[in-house]
């Protein structure tokens, strides 16, 4: 696991997306899962700017839902894929046939297996670029999470729940179960970035900077991966450099 140190938002998503720029180089097909929430807004952008000037810069590409919540309405707001649509894939012009996404009203006992499926009949991840949970999860992978886990349905921690509220308007309706790429399916992305910024994860971005490294701590997992970058603004990492700093 490589630490990269950003000054702020904006310069973890503007490093994140040269990652993703080098990657789509390497590898224009490159099958590329991406995190929804506030973390990735600025890669975002960043992404869509660069697809006006370059109109074929996504063409090629597939783009994989990491989580999706299970039992919403596919034309729900809420729906993950919704909100990547909006934020991302609709802006830059990607197509819904480059999309691998979860059908949150379909069986998940079939559904899961289906995603990764998909995965891999396009070779497998190339990139995933994921955010970092308030308790540490990576995708919908809650603490407890086996770090061997594949693509399955998952109950939702109470901090995700908490968290979540407001784009629910209250806890009771935030769906209970989710959608979840796996662990064991995330780690054997061939690049992996893991992006963090604000005052609010300092405490849990020093726990998986320095923590042990264990299933209660699923994000702890990428200390295991040698081709994961952490992205990382001055605000969250103050604790770590604290932490270091009173050694
Ligand atoms: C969402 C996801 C979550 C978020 C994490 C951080 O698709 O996978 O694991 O990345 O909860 O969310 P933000 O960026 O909103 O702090």
């Amino acid at each position: 696991m490589r630490l990269v140190e950003a000054e702020h938002s904006d310069d973890v998503g503007r490093r994140a997306a040269a990652l993703v720029f080098q990657q789509l180089r390497a590898k224009p097909e490159s099958v590329i899962t991406l995190a929804t929430g506030s973390t990735p807004l600025p890669l975002f952008r960043e992404l869509v700017a660069a697809s006006k000037s370059d109109p074929g810069l996504f063409r090629r590409a597939y783009f994989v839902t990491l989580d999706e919540y299970a039992g919403i309405a596919h034309d729900d707001r809420r729906r993950l894929l919704n909100w990547l649509r909006r934020e991302f894939l609709e802006p830059a012009g990607i197509h819904d046939r480059q999309l691998i996404a979860f059908d949150p009203l379909a069986d998940p006992a079939a559904e899961c297996p289906r995603i990764e499926k998909a995965i891999e009949a396009r070779g497998g991840l190339d990139l995933a670029v994921l955010g970092l949970g308030p308790n540490g999860h990576l995708g919908f992978n809650e603490p407890g999470s086996s770090f061997a886990s594949r693509t399955r349905m998952v109950p939702l921690a109470a901090e995700s729940i908490i968290s979540n509220a407001a784009y629910w308007g209250k806890e009771e309706d935030v769906p209970k179960h989710a959608l979840t790429l796996g662990l064991g399916t995330l780690k054997q992305a061939r690049l992996i970035i893991l992006m963090v910024s604000g005052m609010g994860k300092a405490d849990v971005l020093a726990s998986l900077l320095s923590g042990p490294i264990s299933e209660c701590m699923p994000a702890s997992l990428l200390r295991l991966c040698s081709t994961c970058n952490v992205i990382a603004d001055r605000a969250s990492l103050s604790r770590h450099l604290r932490d270091k700093n009173d050694k």
